[in-house]
């Protein structure tokens, strides 16, 4: 899960890195508020989870609270890359003498943790890897190890950061691999950290995300989910326990096993080249040992898209046998009744599939069509989507 600036600037704050003050507001009116409560120059910016607000007019400086009004009511609803603001954060203004670099993350490749830092901060990273790539240091951090002082400052050193400010820089980023650690997050970045004219070292902005599958090591962690901007057939697929991924096309696809349904994605993708390019709804596992009931919550999830023109079900009984899942797809449609309104292609293979199929050819579903294999399989649902 990513998470929003002022939520990362929280989990600072918790860590003791050092951040200016921050209150969000959703209304005009709430921006103005706060910035009396913070005083002095502040700066009102976009909560908005995608990078390059500043470009994009969500970061403006506001001298007064009027003017805090003012940018609010023009940031509120400004489209970032797709992406409508609906709450802003009144932050503290820095006096910036130097913007810098710097980021932990977890680097799956290599299975270890990765550090990248930069001297010259205040560009995109992604611009400054290509355009300067030996401003970027990139430190691999031992994971039983740590970012303690020591590495901290080969880090800084490595990122050329000079004498005078290793010392000064070190023990934040200490810090931020605390709230690495801590929160059991996947990254902590922060574009810019900055010094100020006063010589402090400052976060001014922060990108954390956090690795959903150490949730229940976090209590907090769930409280931090933006509910009403979740995709609502993900949520709803959450609270079932399904592994289900939305995707842009329009054939529904359930497997059992993340390989199979990985390799079906690719399969229906490339038979929807022959059938008007259409491509997979959705990415969804059923699991090993799935039930009925699982069977029935995925093909409820997908009918329930309107994007879905047909539905491709790809299971090849291992654990999970055939019978089941052909009951769960019969008693699917029996629950769903008129709600089911969209051809389903089966293909199943494997544990008990003489019954599986038994099982759906005597239901006699109008929707369902068995397949004899998995190309052929897709090619229907594929032509079916396009009909
Ligand atoms: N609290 C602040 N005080 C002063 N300047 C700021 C503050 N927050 C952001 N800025 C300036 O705005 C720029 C963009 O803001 P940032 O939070 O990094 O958003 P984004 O990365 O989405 O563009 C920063 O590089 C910095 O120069
Ligand atoms: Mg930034």
């Amino acid at each position: 899960m990513d998470l929003y600036e002022y939520q990362a600037r929280d989990l600072f704050e918790k860590y003791e890195v050092p951040v200016l003050a921050g209150i969000i507001a959703d209304t005009p009116e709430e921006a103005k508020a706060a910035a009396e409560k913070i005083g002095g120059v502040v700066v009102v910016k976009a909560q908005v989870k995608v990078g390059g607000r500043g470009k994009a007019g969500g970061v403006k400086v506001a001298k007064t609270p009027d003017e805090a009004y003012e940018a609010a009511q023009a940031i509120l609803g400004l489209d970032i890359k797709g992406h409508i603001v609906k709450r802003v954060m009144i932050a503290g203004g820095a006096r910036i003498a130097k913007e810098f670099y710097f980021s932990v993350l977890l680097d799956r490749a290599n299975r270890s943790y990765l550090s990248l830092t930069s001297f010259e901060g205040g560009m995109e990273i992604e611009q400054l890897a290509v355009e300067r790539p030996d401003a970027l240091a990139r430190i691999e951090v031992d994971p039983a190890a740590g970012i303690d002082l020591a590495k901290a400052t080969e880090i800084a050193e490595a990122a050329n950061f000079p004498a005078e400010l290793v010392g000064k820089v070190a023990p934040v980023f200490v810090k931020l691999y605390d709230v690495y650690t801590g929160e059991d997050a996947t990254l902590v970045e922060v574009n810019p950290l900055v010094l100020t004219e006063e010589g402090d070292i400052i976060a001014l902005d922060g990108k954390v995300s956090l690795d959903d599958n150490a949730e229940f090591r976090h209590a907090n962690h769930p409280l931090l989910e933006d509910k009403a901007a979740a995709d609502p057939l993900e949520a709803k697929a959450k609270e079932l326990d399904l592994n289900y991924v939305k995707l842009d096309g329009s054939v529904g696809i359930i497997g059992n096993g993340a390989g199979l349904v990985m390799s079906t994605l690719d399969v229906v993708a490339y038979a929807g080249e022959r059938h008007g390019d259409v491509k997979p709804a959705n990415f969804l596992d059923i699991g090993g040992g799935a039930s009925a009931e699982v069977m029935a919550n995925g093909l409820g999830i997908i009918l329930g898209d309107p994007q879905v023109k047909s539905v491709f079900v790809n299971v090849f009984g291992g654990i999970t046998a055939c019978d089941q899942v052909a009951k769960g797809i019969v008693g699917a449609l029996a629950e769903l009744g008129a709600a089911a309104d969209k051809p389903i292609v089966v293909r199943l293979d494997g544990n008990n599939v003489v019954e599986g199929r038994r099982i759906l050819e005597e239901a006699a579903h109008p929707l369902v069509t068995l397949a004899e294999n998995m190309d052929q399989g897709a090619d229907k649902a594929a032509e079916l989507a396009n009909a």
